[in-house]
Formats: C-alpha cells, structure tokens, sequence
C-alpha cells in the first residue's frame, strides 16, 4: 500500500499502477480494481465472486468472522425481539424504522395490494397438483409482469416503490394458494384486518367451513423466521435480483429470477434439504454413519445446514432460532423427535475435527426447517416461505441499484480455456469425437 493508504500499488514488468483503495463504513477496506485491464493489462478472476464486492449498498451488513448480522445498523436478535416484519420492511427499504405514522400508512399500503387479478387463479389451474410451490412460485411471479408491469416506469422511485409494495403484499397470498393447490383446497382470500404473519397464516391454514385463528406462538415463530429471512446482503438470490435488474427487466421478472436462485439446495433449498437429511439419518445411532457420508469426497452428500460462504463462526440468525424452536414447541404443547435430534447432530457435528477444522456450524437453515415444521408446513413450503420474507431485502436491494449512478449491466470476464482459432471441415473429412455425454 502507498504511504497515504489510499492506494495500491501493482506492477507488472516495468509497468506500475496504482490502484485506489475504497474505505466501507464497516468491514475489510477494498481495492478498486476497475481500472485493473487499462494499468496493468490483467484482468482479476474470482469465480464465484468470493473476494470481490459487486456493488455499494447500506441495506445489510455481514461480519462472517464475528457472526454478526445488522439491518441498517440494526443487530437481527434487537429487530426479533422489538419488531414486527412489517417494521423491518420499512427499515429495509427506507433506511430506517419507522414512526408510527409512517407505520400505520405502510400497513395499509401492504395490506391494500394483497389480492390477485382474478385471471391469474386460471395458471394455478395449469399446473400439476403435485408441483413444487417452488415451481408454481417462479412461474406465477414471473407472470405477475403480464398483469402489473404496463406502465410501470422503472426509473420513477414512486412507480417502483408501489411495484415494491405489490411484491411484499402478493408474494404471501401466492405462496399459499400454491400450498392450497397442493391440497386440492380452495384459495383463502386475504383478509384486511389482520397483520402480515397472521393474515399469511389464514391463508394457508383457513377453509370455508370453519373460523381459523392462528396460534399466538406460531404467529410470533413466524414473525421470527420472516425478520431473519428478510435480507443478507449480496446472496445468490439477491445478486441474480441484481443481475436481471442491471438489464432494467421489470422487477416481477428479476424477483422470479431471484426465487430460481433460491430454491437451490446450497442456498433457500437448504432448509426443504434439512428436514429430508433428518428424516434420512432418524435416530441418534445413525448419526456417526451420516457424518462419515458428509465427510467423504467421493459421496455427493452434505450435510444440509452446516456451513456457509460468509460465516465462520455460529450463524447469528440460527442463534436466534434455536432458542425459538424449543420455545414454540413448548407452546404448542409438541414434543419434535427431529428437534432432539437436531441437537445432537449439531453437538456431534461440532466436536468433529473435519467441521471444526473448516469452520462448518449449524445456519440459518437448520433450525428453520424444525421451525417450518412446528408451523405444520411440508417440506416443499419452507423454501416458498423463505422467498415471502426475503421478497423485501430483493426488492431493497433492486431500488438501491436503479437509484446507484455506478449501476451497468451486469457482464463479468472469464478466462477462457478453449482451443485458439481454428479451420472449419468439410463434415466428409471429420473424424469420430468424443461427446460430452453418452
Ligand atoms: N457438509 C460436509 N462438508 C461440507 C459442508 C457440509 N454441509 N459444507 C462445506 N463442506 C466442506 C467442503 O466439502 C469443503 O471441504 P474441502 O475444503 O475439504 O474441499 C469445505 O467444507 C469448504 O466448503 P465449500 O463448499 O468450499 O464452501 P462454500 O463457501 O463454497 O459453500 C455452502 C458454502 C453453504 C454452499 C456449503 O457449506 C454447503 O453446501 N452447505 C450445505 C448447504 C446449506 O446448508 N446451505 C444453506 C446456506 S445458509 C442459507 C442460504 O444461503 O440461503
């Protein structure tokens, strides 16, 4: 680094360049590398973006070493313990929480777009009953576009708040009515006078032929895992939210983007994985054997919510939810074999060299899924849930990059490993290859 430390310094042969040095409010100091090619003539490769910041943002802050975990400033256990999700949607998306005006006026803005057009129930109707929510969620979304989109001036902060506000209030009745169409079911219809968690909650548990009132303690559960859910920074989903952003694609068409990303088993899919690894090792015996499978390269299996990109030590939002799931069981008066099972996983788990050595701890995902499940969820709802909550912290994210004057279609580099040009044959003179498949 230079004597002023406001640069860096790279040299290549008799070429020198100096790079600038970017200071964030919190976190390790980077080096802006977007004059790199012009300097130096390199260009700088980091597959899978693990060194490299693709934005600025003030929305999350992520500290993997310490396990912290801020909104806005704001730790995670603070927001679970002093808000509901619909605070921590005012903070995510304006910057800071809200006054009770400006709460009651959010409130009712959410709680006024929860319905669907009609139309759409008619492309729940084209799907198998026995599709994945998390399928149903991605088409239906995308769809949204088709009914929401005319009009809409992506580069209007007015016209993209009430897209925002559209995202947040539908994403609950849409992910229950694919829950409802799972079970062959009628849709719920929202109801406005309830609040976010519970109104969700009537929509995936009400029928027409009985009142449902949904229990405190899973009301309060499920308020925990939609504030927790709610952002993380530039995770896959968010970055794929971006990615299609750049393109100025409609944000019903990035948010469906962003639920793709997420339902992947190293990423949302983690918890729906969870459960399904649970539920394959079933007693306390067999935990030694599963450990041995997770551990050995040579076997695709891993031990769904142990580890992750960022953290590297406890994951601070599954700190909050372990406390929680004894808690809500208790309340609901279950007892969860899963749960005890967990517990011993995560304390076998964690006094094994090979995950104490890479730093491998219990996420957010492995308490979660025990969570979903007291909520009396399926696996294949826990990930559709998971977007509902995170919903808020794309859309954060995709206003913050429309307003960024740094923002350009998202386009990396790669570094090519393919042959150099070449003469094409005559097909008559082409010897047999090898296919990549078969
Ligand atoms: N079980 C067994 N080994 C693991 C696991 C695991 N769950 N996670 C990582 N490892 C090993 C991995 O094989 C590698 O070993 P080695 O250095 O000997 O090759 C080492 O630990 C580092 O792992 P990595 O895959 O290079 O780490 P990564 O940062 O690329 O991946 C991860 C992070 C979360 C994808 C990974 O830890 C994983 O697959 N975990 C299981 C899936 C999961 O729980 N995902 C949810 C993440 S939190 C919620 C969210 O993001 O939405």
């Amino acid at each position: 680094m230079s004597a002023a430390a406001s640069t860096i310094q790279i040299s290549r042969g008799n070429r020198r360049a100096e790079l600038p040095l970017i200071e964030p409010a919190l976190g390790p100091v980077m080096i802006d590398t977007r004059r790199l090619r012009e300097e130096t003539g390199y260009w700088a490769y980091d597959p899978a973006f693990g060194e490299t910041g693709a934005c600025r943002s003030a929305i999350t802050y992520v500290d993997g070493d310490e396990g912290v975990l801020l909104y806005r400033g704001y730790p995670i256990d603070q927001l679970v313990e002093r808000c509901d999700y619909l605070d921590v949607a005012w903070l995510l998306l304006n910057g800071d929480l809200p006054s009770p005006a400006q709460k009651a006026k959010f409130t009712a803005d959410i709680t006024h777009h929860t319905m669907v057009n009609e139309q759409l129930h008619a492309i729940y109707r084209g799907f198998r009953r026995d599709a994945h929510p998390m399928a149903v969620m991605c088409g239906v979304v995308g769809a949204l576009a088709a009914f929401y989109h005319d009009g809409l001036d992506i580069f209007d902060p007015q016209d993209r708040m009430i897209a925002s506000h559209r995202l947040i209030a539908k994403m609950p009745t849409i992910a229950a009515m694919a829950y409802k169409y799972s079970l062959g079911q009628p849709f719920v219809y929202p109801r406005n006078d309830l609040g976010y968690a519970e109104n969700f909650l009537h929509m995936l548990y009400a029928v027409p032929c009985e009142p449902y009132r949904a229990p405190p303690a899973m009301m309060r559960a499920l308020e925990a895992l939609l504030i927790i859910q709610a952002d993380h920074e530039q995770n896959a989903s968010t970055s794929a939210m971006r990615l299609v952003g750049s393109t100025r694609a409609n944000p019903y068409a990035a948010t469906a983007a962003a639920i793709a990303a997420l339902w992947g088993p190293l990423h949302g899919g983690a918890n729906e994985a969870v459960l399904d690894t649970l539920e394959a090792i079933g007693t306390v015996e067999r935990i030694p054997e599963m450990l041995a499978r997770a551990k050995d390269k040579n076997d695709p299996f891993r031990l769904s919510g142990f580890g992750h990109r960022v953290y590297k030590s406890y994951d601070p939002r599954a700190k909050v939810l372990r406390p929680l799931c004894h808690e809500v069981l208790a309340a609901l008066g279950r007892e969860d074999p899963l749960m005890t099972l967990a517990m011993e996983l995560e304390r076998i788990a964690l006094e094994d060299d090979y995950f104490v050595r890479r730093k491998l701890y219990p996420n957010v995902d492995f308490y979660s899924g025990i969570l979903f499940r007291a909520l009396g969820l399926p696996p294949a709802m826990f990930t559709p849930v998971f977007a509902v909550a995170r919903t808020v912290g794309w859309v954060a994210h995709w206003n913050e990059m429309m307003t960024d004057p740094e923002t350009r279609i998202v386009r990396p580099r790669q570094l090519y490993v393919g042959p150099a040009e070449r003469r094409v044959d005559p097909i008559e003179m082409r010897p047999e290859q090898t296919p990549l498949v078969g």
